[in-house]
């Protein structure tokens, strides 16, 4: 305390919730045994994507908040010895650095199960023991963004900046706006946005912008009261969005128009763009990949 006014405490950013609950019926029949998160963007699968970025922000712990069918994700990040011991034995060195990145310190994941599919926010909501006092980040395994800079590192920096609400955004066709959480937009520095208003996928005549979240947020524990009253949205659904849209004027709120391309590999369309794109950002993969699409490209 200084001047009898009290000092902000920005409390650090180390936790992470990995909303991973969703059936995949986009992807059928490809999901009916298997989750939408196990899907491989070229060799690694989603959830592996959402991680390494959330590593690369300084997030330790993290928390997956799952449903019916969903344990192999918890196997996912398993030790698996007797694969491991056979690699060992017959010499597989890069077998085994692949696995590298799966393994977690003992303790940093643990799961939570959603047992209704309330919603985003009903999700978020499940992971509030695990969250405590302490702020967090969610990200969309869904949504995977090529950058320099991790995203949600950019977010992270934002937010050690500011100590509120951070959220990824970026432009979207006005057409599109029923599809995502829309931004009132304050004052604008061409990067981060100040956020004055928030609406989950209002039609195109009501949006108040065409600035969209997407699948990546920081937000602090305050968020969790405002979810508890499980208050249904659009969609008949628990929106993470209508939660935080309470929160603006409480905390600092933020978007910000991260560096990079996002795919949503929740769409067909998005999830094949992706493959090519991350194959073309690989050195063992880009040149033979630009070799096989230059016919396709040819004939288009
Ligand atoms: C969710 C959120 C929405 C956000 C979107 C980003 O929607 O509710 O606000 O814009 O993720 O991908 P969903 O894609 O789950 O319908």
């Amino acid at each position: 305390m200084t001047n009898g006014r009290q000092a902000i405490v920005i409390k650090p950013l180390r936790k992470a919730v990995l909303p991973v609950a969703g059936l995949g019926t986009r992807f059928l029949p490809a999901t009916k045994a298997m989750s939408k998160e196990m899907l491989p963007v070229v060799d690694r699968p989603l959830i592996q994507y959402a991680v390494d970025e959330a590593r690369a922000a300084g997030i330790e712990q993290f928390c997956m908040i799952t449903g019916r069918g969903k344990t192999e994700l918890v196997e996912y990040f398993d030790i698996a010895y007797e694969l491991e011991a056979t690699l060992r034995e017959r010499g597989k060195q890069e077998g085994l650095d692949a696995l590298r990145d799966t393994s977690m310190q003992p303790g940093s994941i643990v799961s939570v199960r959603q047992q209704e599919p309330m919603g985003l926010g009903h999700a978020i909501w499940c992971a509030r023991s695990f969250i405590g006092e302490d702020p967090f980040a969610i990200l969309l395994p869904d949504d995977i963004i090529l950058s320099k800079t991790p995203c949600l590192k950019q977010l992270a920096d934002a937010y050690h900046l500011t100590g509120g609400n951070v959220v990824a955004v970026s432009e979207v066709p006005p057409e599109q706006t029923n599809r995502y959480g829309i931004l009132r937009v304050g004052s604008d520095d061409g990067h981060m946005v100040e956020v004055t208003g928030l609406v989950e996928k209002p039609a195109p005549e009501d949006a108040p912008s065409n600035l969209s979240i997407i699948g990546r947020y920081v937000l602090t524990a305050d968020v969790m009261p405002f979810l508890a009253k499980l208050e249904r949205g659009a969609g008949n659904e628990v929106q993470l969005t209508d939660a935080m849209a309470k929160m603006i004027g409480r905390v600092p709120f933020h978007g910000i128009r991260y560096e990079g391309k996002r795919f949503d590999c929740g769409d067909k369309v998005g999830f094949l763009e992706a493959q090519i794109a991350f194959a073309l950002e690989r050195e063992d993969l880009g040149p033979a990949v630009r070799a096989f699409l230059k016919p396709y490209c040819e004939c288009l």
